[in-house]
C-alpha cells in the first residue's frame, strides 16, 4: 500500500477538461465515484463529469447515487448489471430468488428482468456477453414492462456491493 500514490483529481480532472477543449473527446467522465467523491469532484469542476460508471443491479441498487447524479446532470452508467453468482458473495442480481420469480411471471429471462428494471431506473448499462443469443436476448427489453409491484418486490432486496476479488488490490476508499 506504500506505493500507491494519492490521485492528483485536479489535476487530472484539468487536463481532462483540457482534452474536451481540444475536440480530443467529446465528453468525459468518472467510474466508481461515489456521492462524497462527486461533490468533491464538482467543487473545482468547469466542465462537470458526463457520466458516472458505477456498480449497480438488483442487488446493489446505488439510490442515493443516482438521485444525486440525476440532480446534476451526471448520466449514470451500470457495470455488472446482471452480477452473476459465483464466488461473490450472496444475493447475487440475476440468480436472486425475487427476480427469478418476476422473470416466471412475465415470461422473460433473469436477465432481461435485471436490464429492463435498470432501464426504468433512468440509467443506461453495459451487460457483457460472449454469447450470441445472449446479446440478442439482452436486447430485447425495450417492447415490455415490469409492473410497479414487480419494483416494489426489487426494492426489497438485500443490498451488498460486488466483493472485491482476492486478486483485486484492497483500496479502503474505493467506494467512499
Ligand atoms: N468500471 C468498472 O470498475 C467496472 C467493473 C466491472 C465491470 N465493468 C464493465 O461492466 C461490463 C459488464 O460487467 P460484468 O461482466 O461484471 O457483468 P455482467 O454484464 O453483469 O455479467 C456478465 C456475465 O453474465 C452472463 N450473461 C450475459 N447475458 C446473459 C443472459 N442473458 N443470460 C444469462 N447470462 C448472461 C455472461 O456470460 P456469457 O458471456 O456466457 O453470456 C457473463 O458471465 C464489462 O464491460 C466490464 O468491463 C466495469
Amino acid at each position: 500500500m506504500e506505493d500507491v500514490m494519492p490521485l492528483d483529481l485536479k489535476g487530472v480532472w484539468a487536463a481532462m477538461e483540457e482534452c474536451q477543449r481540444l475536440g480530443l473527446t467529446r465528453a468525459i467522465g468518472v467510474s466508481n465515484f461515489s456521492v462524497k467523491k462527486l461533490q468533491n469532484l464538482l467543487s473545482f469542476t468547469t466542465i462537470a463529469p458526463a457520466v458516472n460508471q458505477v456498480e449497480m443491479n438488483a442487488a446493489w441498487q446505488q439510490k442515493e447515487l443516482v438521485r444525486f447524479c440525476k440532480e446534476k446532470g451526471i448520466a449514470v452508467t451500470a457495470f455488472s448489471p446482471l452480477r452473476k453468482g459465483g464466488s461473490r458473495g450472496p444475493n447475487e442480481a440475476m440468480e436472486n430468488d425475487v427476480v427469478k420469480e418476476i422473470a416466471e411471471e412475465r415470461g422473460k429471462s433473469a436477465a432481461q428482468v435485471c436490464l429492463r428494471w435498470l432501464y426504468e431506473e433512468g440509467v443506461t448499462f453495459v451487460p457483457k456477453s460472449y454469447n450470441k443469443e445472449r446479446m440478442t436476448q439482452n436486447l430485447q427489453i425495450f417492447d415490455w414492462s415490469l409492473k410497479e409491484e414487480d419494483h416494489k418486490k426489487i426494492s426489497q432486496i438485500n443490498q451488498h456491493r460486488l466483493l472485491p476479488g482476492p486478486t483485486k488490490p484492497q483500496i479502503p476508499d474505493l467506494y467512499d
